[in-house]
């Protein structure tokens, strides 16, 4: 295996670092005090093509690798994962399921819009009560020959304010279980379709994160992405690639937080040197970055799995698993080093740690990708 980056990946990566450092770390800490959407570096961030790495360049995309796509996703998360789940959301959930499954009408309509970053798209497939439970869809829509119309609720929706495109996934037919389900793409502003009040969270505050109501939602029919009932396998299929955003996220908190602390134990002193002296500090600081190295490895060969045609499921999963636990992990160590300076706002940690916890939950939970690690080891 070798991760040895092309020229091209290694600009990518350093644009995203700088874009990082000069746009998205000044107010970082503002923008998570008052969970306000960083609504500026979004739009920078279409214009740089962060919000459709991987679409084709006639869609209006960058037409790059997954690879690249995780780079960027590392660079950003290091300072600011409110912006950076912005970058996976419409990159692996909404771009990449619409170039994948949807109709060239679909793709022109919508996909070049999106994958541009002229507007940006959100995923809609968890319920108050279908979280892990995926098949569990309560949100309805039922088929009215030309076209479709939704009843119910979504939660926890990314981008669920500021998004204009949104898939969403709902039953059609109770009677065929998840072969009953369908995709469909809703627009901001038709009728019966309301946005629920903005959720205060405890990480990833910048986000934009809302419940989303339907009430009689009429849906043409050309909205439906696929063939009817392909709804729930179109959701997994595109969380199986989502899953490695995700991934690269948690190792991108993880790697911030560490700079973080190595900085720090390098320049604060107790009992008269710096605290990277002390070997208490010395060997968290080695077994960070010995695990982030291997949540790296993970995340990186699940990358290479998609760009070279493999299943990525499973590596998918893997990467998501350890690099979030990494994250976590290495966050609360980061705090840790910090001391007392670690548990105020000045100097990130704190927020980090707070991030990191997200990355263990959405997008299936830690649990959810051992069933998904667990279920492929053993079928053969
Ligand atoms: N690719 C293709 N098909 C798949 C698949 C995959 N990766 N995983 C499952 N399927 C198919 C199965 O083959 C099966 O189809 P068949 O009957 O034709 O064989 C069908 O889907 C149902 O699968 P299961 O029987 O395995 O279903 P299950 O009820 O046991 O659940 C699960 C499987 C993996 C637990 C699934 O429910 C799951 O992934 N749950 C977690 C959901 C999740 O990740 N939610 C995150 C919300 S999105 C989000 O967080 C976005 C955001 O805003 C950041």
């Amino acid at each position: 295996m070798d991760f040895t980056l092309s020229e091209e990946q290694l600009m990518i990566q350093q644009a995203a670092k700088d874009f990082a450092q000069n746009e998205l770390l000044p107010e970082v800490i503002e923008r998570d005090d008052a969970q306000k959407f960083p609504a500026e570096q979004v739009k920078s961030m279409g214009e740089l093509g962060f919000l459709g790495m991987m679409v084709d360049e006639k869609y209006g995309g960058s037409g790059l690798d997954t690879l690249s796509y995780v780079l960027v996703m590392e660079e950003l998360s290091k300072v600011d994962a409110s912006a950076s789940v912005v970058v996976s959301v419409n990159n692996s959930l909404v771009c990449w399921g619409l170039e994948t499954f949807g109709s060239e009408n679909q793709k022109q309509k919508y996909l070049t819009r999106l994958a541009s970053g002229e507007i940006i798209g959100a995923f809609c497939l968890s319920e108050p009560e279908a979280g892990s439970d995926a098949t569990s869809q309560k949100t309805t829509a039922i088929d009215k020959g030309d076209h479709y119309v939704i009843n119910g609720t979504k939660n926890w929706i990314t981008n669920g304010g500021t998004a204009e495109v949104y898939l969403v996934i709902a039953q059609t037919d109770v009677e065929k279980g998840h072969k009953g389900i369908n995709a469909l793409i809703v627009e901001k502003g038709m009728e019966g379709f309301e946005i629920g009040p903005k959720e205060n969270k405890l990480g990833i505050r910048g986000s934009d994160t809302h419940s989303l109501l339907f009430n009689d939602v009429k849906v043409p029919k050309e909205n439906r992405i696929g063939e009817d009932g392909f709804g729930f396998k179109f959701a997994m299929k595109t969380l199986a690639g989502g899953r490695i955003g995700i991934a690269a996220q948690a190792l991108g908190i993880a790697t911030g937080a560490y700079e973080l602390a190595k900085k720090y134990s390098k320049e604060r002193k107790a009992f008269g040197t710096e605290i990277a002296n002390h070997q208490a500090i010395a060997f968290k600081l080695a077994d960070m970055h010995t695990k982030i190295q291997a949540a790296r490895h993970l995340v990186y060969q699940a990358a290479c799995d998609k760009d070279n045609g493999n299943d990525y499921t499973l590596s998918g999963a893997m990467a998501k698993l350890y690099a979030s636990e990494v994250a976590m992990e290495t966050a609360v160590e980061a705090v840790q080093i910090h001391g007392g300076n670690g548990f105020v706002k000045d100097y990130h940690v704190e927020r980090m740690m707070r991030d990191a916890k997200i990355t263990q939950i959405y997008e299936g939970t830690s649990e959810i990708q051992k069933i998904v690690i667990s279920r492929s080891i053993l079928k053969d």
